[in-house]
């Protein structure tokens, strides 16, 4: 979005919930010279209100799932949000069929008429990401050996207006999701390891790199890094056992 918009007098502010990841390094060194972007660290549920001054759209690669829907609803709630776009709602996911219920005005890019028109766009895209191990084998209506229904991750579109959604349909989803959510609970607990302690193990890596690239910082006690190792881990680990906390709610 910041290429396609360097010539144009939009402001994009992207929000990271942590500093000490690989997604910041990536973010920093993909970024860095784009003078239209700034970057922001912190819960989106807490800063996005705040940025919400101007008319303006957003796009929701995280939080996922529920919360990216609460985050999307909370935000559509606001006039000046002219439209919201969540990532990863593709047909597989299982808030698909009550997303599509719960809003009024939107589209989905797996829409087949929209894959049709626009895909050529993504030609190169599946070549590049064959540079990335994970996602090697992933392409049209496929990862690796498992088939998809959708073409790809997909964006949701979501227009506002008075009446952008139907929050009965939204909160009967929330009320049977209990049911499925104890299955994905695990599914996510289990199979999210490896990618958690990838980040632990390289927390000081990201640390180094934020505090001295990013932040010009001389220098960084040993001390310093261990305890904030100590402190990224036990986040990491109290996050498993996380009780919903009030923020995560719908706005009244
Ligand atoms: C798929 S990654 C996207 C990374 C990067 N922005 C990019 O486009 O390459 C999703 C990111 O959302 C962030 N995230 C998840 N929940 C969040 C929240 N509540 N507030 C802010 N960021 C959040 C995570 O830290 C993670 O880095």
């Amino acid at each position: 979005m910041a290429n396609y918009f360097k010539n144009h007098d939009y402001k994009i502010v992207s929000i990271e919930y942590n500093k000490y990841t690989p997604e910041v390094k990536n973010a920093y060194k993909n970024l860095k010279d784009y003078k239209n972007l700034t970057l922001l660290f912190g819960n989106s549920f807490e800063i996005l209100p705040k940025l919400i001054t101007e008319d303006c759209c957003i796009l929701i690669d995280g939080p996922k799932r529920l919360k990216a829907i609460k985050l999307a609803i909370n935000s559509l709630k606001k006039p000046l949000v002219k439209a919201v776009f969540i990532h990863d709602l593709y047909r597989d996911s299982p808030h698909r069929k009550d997303t599509e219920k719960t809003f009024l005005n939107f589209f989905f890019t797996d829409d087949y008429d929209y894959v049709k028109k626009f895909r050529y766009l993504d030609k190169q895209n599946w070549i590049d990401q064959r540079k990335y191990k994970e996602h090697r084998s992933w392409g049209p209506y496929k990862r690796g050996e498992k088939k998809m229904k959708s073409y790809s991750s997909t964006l949701l579109v979501v227009f506002n207006s008075n009446n952008f959604c139907d929050m009965s349909q939204f909160k009967k989803h929330t009320d049977e999701y209990k049911n499925i959510k104890r299955y994905w609970s695990i599914k996510y607990l289990i199979d999210g390891w490896p990618k958690r302690l990838m980040k632990i193990i390289q927390f000081p890596i990201n640390y180094i790199f934020y505090e001295k690239v990013y932040n010009s910082k001389k220098q960084i006690s040993k001390r310093e890094l261990l305890k904030k190792w100590i402190l990224f881990t036990y986040q990491i680990v109290k996050k498993l056992f996380r009780k919903r906390v009030s923020y995560y709610k719908i706005d009244e």
